[in-house]
């Protein structure tokens, strides 16, 4: 079974499931901005460990929505139920009626993955209001937002919340102004842990180093140097998705509110020349 463990047997617990279970039989996530990248592997990660799935991007239309639905498919393919929501998490009332959604369609949620981003590309004292409101709404709000809506649904069963960081946490990048709302949202799920622990919610993020996905080539326009850098220092979408499933599993009951670093290393020697 998935849960929280006891305090009194959790050093002589082993975690065994049945050969025909999957570890998240029975459990039902959302992740956020789930269309492509590190969000879609996410979604595949945990369906293949027996989660059923929401799936989420910021469109109702267009590629976002053909990508969901193609999405859904294959997860249907793998035996597990699979809902599309539509919804700018930007958007207070959009997020309530995409929950709405997930708990029709689901009936539940256990896992809330925060992954979606937008944000705009530029030195901090060169955004416009409309970049600020867009970097805040979105990457600082719009989690909360999640996560307010989310709450009744999630303090049912033992819920686990996992945000999807960057090393711009804790490493200046010039022009990337998500870096600092990352660090807030890092504190911010050291908040969740505290204060959703008495309702069986546990929270915990994922630093992701480097992911060739679609937001990679904007880096790559900005940062030239990164070109220098070797094939094994950047991180695959699927090697983030095994640690946020193994924070959503109940072997990591006793995290709670730390941010684990997925970079390959690369934080831990930028200092070192080439
Ligand atoms: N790529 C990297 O190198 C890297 C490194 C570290 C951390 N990360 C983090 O990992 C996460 C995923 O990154 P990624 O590179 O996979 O992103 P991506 O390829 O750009 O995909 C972003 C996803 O978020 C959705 N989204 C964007 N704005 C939204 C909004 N306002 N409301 C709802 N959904 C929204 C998009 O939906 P649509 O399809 O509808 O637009 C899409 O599904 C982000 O939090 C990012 O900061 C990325």
């Amino acid at each position: 079974m998935v849960g929280r463990g006891r305090t009194s047997d959790l050093h002589i617990r082993t975690v065994r499931y049945p050969s025909a279970m999957q570890r998240f039989d029975g459990k039902i996530a959302w992740v956020t901005g789930s269309t492509r990248g590190i969000g879609r592997a996410i979604a595949l990660r945990l369906a293949r460990d027996g989660a059923d799935l929401a799936l989420h991007g910021r469109s109702a239309d267009g590629p976002s929505r053909r990508l969901a639905e193609e999405l859904a498919d294959e997860i249907r393919g793998l035996g597990r139920r699979a809902v599309c929501v539509a919804a700018d998490i930007a958007r207070k009332d959009e997020v309530a009626a995409a929950v709405e959604q997930i708990e029709a369609g689901l009936g539940g949620l256990d896992f809330l993955i925060l992954n979606a981003a937008r944000a705009p590309f530029k030195d901090t004292t060169r955004l416009l209001e409309r970049d600020l409101r867009l970097l805040v709404d979105t990457n600082l709000l719009g989690h909360l937002f999640c996560v307010q809506k989310a709450l009744p649904l999630l303090e049912r069963g033992g819920g686990r919340i996992v945000f999807i960081s960057s090393l711009g946490s804790r490493y200046m990048n010039a022009q990337y102004p998500l870096g600092p709302i990352k660090a807030a949202m890092e504190a911010m799920v050291r908040q969740w842990s505290e204060e959703l622990r008495p309702q069986g919610i546990e929270a915990n993020a994922v630093c992701a180093g480097l992911v060739k996905t679609d937001s990679y080539k904007t880096l790559r326009r900005l940062w030239p140097e990164l070109a220098a850098l070797p094939e094994e220092a950047y991180v695959t979408p699927e090697e983030v998705a095994d640690v946020t499933a193994f924070l959503c599993s109940d072997e990591a009951r006793a995290i709670g509110g730390q941010t684990l670093i997925v970079d390959r290393g690369l934080s831990n020697r930028i200092l070192r020349s080439p």
